[in-house]
């Protein structure tokens, strides 16, 4: 297969990160029979000193023209001072937006050789596999009116909680699609007992269901599915919900698994399915340029462009395969290992990584 992947190395470890992901894309091209072409684009930091804005116009296009897009993270302390619209950050919004980017996806999967990183129990922990799918792109968070404004007791603040039908079909719909590759076993986060849009949220869920006959929908107030995401999260295949809820229930979920070097993202496009994908953690600039960085939060954001944007599934298999694998002898980076324990480079664990991916297909 013929693919063309756009690559936003961005600032700090970004480009450490991502080099390695490309190291390890390669080697699923030669063991697959696949041909990915990288093209380059700049972002954030680096793209504000050399260009003089964070998103340049050429790495919209860029992206536009790819079926999927790898990014790294963008910022630094070099850049926190400058004025607003030359932060690193805006880089990434915008991209988000131009891409019209509706859907994250942040899955959380526990790998046994890990269970002690968690706050949570390891029993509670085993098997844990689960996916929160979060609408992106309305909601409370792009609702208007939102203003301050006088009323007769004084100051009034107004956010506005707004949904068309047609966003929340869609993202709904992406849950059952997502689901149907998964165990098949969806959950719809709503607050149907105090919300007008939850409950056109909770309809429209069960207008589609009979469309997924294969998929096992499931309803849950919000307040719930908190409580049970660290009570039982082994009963969660995929969360679908709206913005607000998304952004807390996914950092709740997140906290799972326990270390931010592990976390893969992916935000999925109206345009077919190019997506974006990148590791959940920023640029880390305390430890970027002395290979600390660990890279599998980037190879398990690749596994997922390879099964959600690429359409293949057998290599993303391989690639978190690979992870695990190598996690289970013992191979960490300094972000994982205990005290005393041997630290691997990014470069070495990399390696590691590559050899277990060419051994075990
Ligand atoms: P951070 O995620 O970069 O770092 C937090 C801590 O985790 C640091 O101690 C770091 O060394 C460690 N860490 C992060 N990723 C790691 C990895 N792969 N391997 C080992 N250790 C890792 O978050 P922080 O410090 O809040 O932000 C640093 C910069 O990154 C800021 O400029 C921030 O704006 C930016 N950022 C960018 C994001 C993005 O591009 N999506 C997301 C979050 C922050
Ligand atoms: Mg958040």
């Amino acid at each position: 297969m013929n693919k063309r992947i756009a690559v936003l190395p961005g600032d700090g470890i970004g480009p450490e990160v991502v080099g390695e992901a490309l190291a390890l894309l390669d080697v699923v091209a030669e063991l697959y029979g696949h041909t990915f072409h990288y093209d380059y684009g700049k972002i954030g930091g680096h793209a504000i000193d050399e260009e003089g804005t964070a998103l340049p116009a050429e790495t919209v296009e860029l992206c536009g023209k790819s079926d999927a897009v790898l990014l790294g993270a963008v910022g630094g302390p070099k850049w926190d001072r400058g004025p607003t619209h030359l932060r690193p950050e805006t880089g990434l919004l915008g991209l988000r937006k131009a891409l019209s980017l509706y859907a994250n996806l942040r899955p959380v999967k526990i790998f046994p050789a890990l269970r002690d990183a968690s706050t949570l129990k390891p029993e509670v922990l085993e098997g844990v596999d689960l996916l929160i799918v979060r609408e992106l792109t309305g909601g409370l968070y792009f609702g208007t009116p939102r203003e301050r404004r006088t009323g007769p007791t004084g100051l009034e603040v107004v956010d506005t909680l707004f949904y068309t039908e047609a966003e929340i079909e869609r993202i709904l719909r992406l849950g059952f699609e997502l689901a149907r590759t998964r165990r098949g076993h969806l959950t719809s986060v709503d607050k149907a007992n105090v919300l007008e849009s939850s409950r056109v949220w909770r309809e429209t869920a069960e207008r589609l269901a009979p469309e997924y006959p294969d998929v096992e929908l499931t309803h849950l107030l919000v307040d719930n599915a908190a409580m049970q995401l660290v009570r039982n999260p082994r009963q969660f295949d995929v969360l679908v919900t709206e913005n607000l809820f998304g952004d807390i229930l996914s950092d709740e979920a997140a906290m799972i698994s326990g270390s931010i070097g592990l976390l893969p993202s992916g935000s999925l496009g109206a345009e077919g399915t190019l997506g974006l994908y990148e590791p959940v953690h920023g640029s880390a600039p305390d430890i970027a340029g002395q290979n600390k960085a660990n890279p599998l939060a980037t190879y398990l954001s690749v596994a997922m462009m390879l099964r959600t944007s690429l359409g293949l599934p057998e290599e993303a298999d391989a690639v978190e395969r690979a992870v695990a694998c190598v996690l289970e002898k013992g191979v960490r980076t300094g972000d994982l290992a205990q005290p005393g324990e041997r630290v691997w480079g990014t470069r070495e664990i990399g390696a590691e990584v590559r050899d277990q991916l060419r051994g075990g297909v």
